[in-house]
């Protein structure tokens, strides 16, 4: 019990932004986005590194190794926020993977340049899956995409091979980050989950509605494994206040 009060108390913490502003003039380029690298002296970049920061004392105290990102819906950051973290994870010396989990809509290509073919549904078994990890320019940082074989996913998320590869990922790296697609469209996330020692949540400042909020938080309750940080994306100030008002970051 004393344990998960501290497990509450780390997530409170956690409470950070990553302003969208950053971003206007050069919006339409995603790899822009990846703001370590093309911003490493911005707001942002100080905001993931700081994610990262409270993140390590959890990663060393709670042995937590691989992190699931979900949210409740589309386009709340999911996959910026993973990428970014990933890469925040690779700079601090850590060997790095950052899983695409999202087969539905795979987007992490978008920031890292890795063929398209290979990747998590491609692995036909457990000795072809070096062949499916690439490097990025990242020191570091190693890419594990969705790959492109057509798949039921839920049913590959539950299968022995998924356990058997989580498994063997462990062995090689220090941080696994996953992207998933939103928790309340498909079990995925939920599923994928179970192969994960934490879990972390975003939500889209203005975008998230405070009923999907709540509904998210009600399932990620019953999950076996603890949320470790939760990250409201693309705030300013003004919607600070709404939120604050709202109350909801607080029904953690
Ligand atoms: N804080 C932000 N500032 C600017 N653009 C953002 C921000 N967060 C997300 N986006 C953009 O919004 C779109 C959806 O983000 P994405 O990470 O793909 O969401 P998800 O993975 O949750 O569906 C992308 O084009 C992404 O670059
Ligand atoms: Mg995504």
């Amino acid at each position: 019990m004393a344990e998960e009060e501290e497990k509450r108390a780390n997530i409170e913490e956690q409470y950070v932004t990553f302003r969208s502003h950053e971003f206007k003039r050069n919006n339409r380029e995603e790899g822009d986005k990846l703001v370590l690298v093309t911003r490493p002296l911005s707001v942002a970049t100080e905001q993931f590194l700081s994610i990262r920061t409270s993140l390590d004392f959890i990663v060393e105290e709670d042995a937590v190794k691989v992190m699931v990102v979900t949210s409740c819906e589309q386009n709340s950051g999911k996959t910026l926020i993973s990428a970014n973290l990933a890469i925040s994870f690779a700079r601090g010396g850590k060997k790095t993977l950052i899983i695409d989990g999202d087969l539905r809509n795979p987007s992490l290509q978008r920031y890292f340049y890795c063929d398209r073919n290979r990747g998590l549904s491609s692995i036909g078994d457990i000795s072809q899956l070096k062949d499916n990890i690439f490097e990025t320019e990242q020191e570091n940082l190693y890419i594990l995409p969705a790959g492109s074989i057509n798949i039921n996913p839920a049913d590959y998320f539950k299968s022995s091979k998924m356990k058997e590869i989580f498994n063997e990922l462990r062995m090689h790296f220090d941080i696994i980050i996953v992207d998933t697609p939103p928790l309340l469209a498909v079990s995925d996330a939920s599923v994928v989950s179970n192969y994960a020692d934490g879990i972390i949540v975003v939500f889209r400042s203005g975008k998230t509605k405070l009923k999907n909020a709540k509904k998210t938080l009600r399932i990620l309750e019953q999950s076996p494994t603890p949320v470790i940080g939760s990250i409201l994306n693309d705030t300013n100030e003004f919607r600070d206040d709404y939120y604050y008002n709202y109350n909801y970051t607080k029904s953690f």
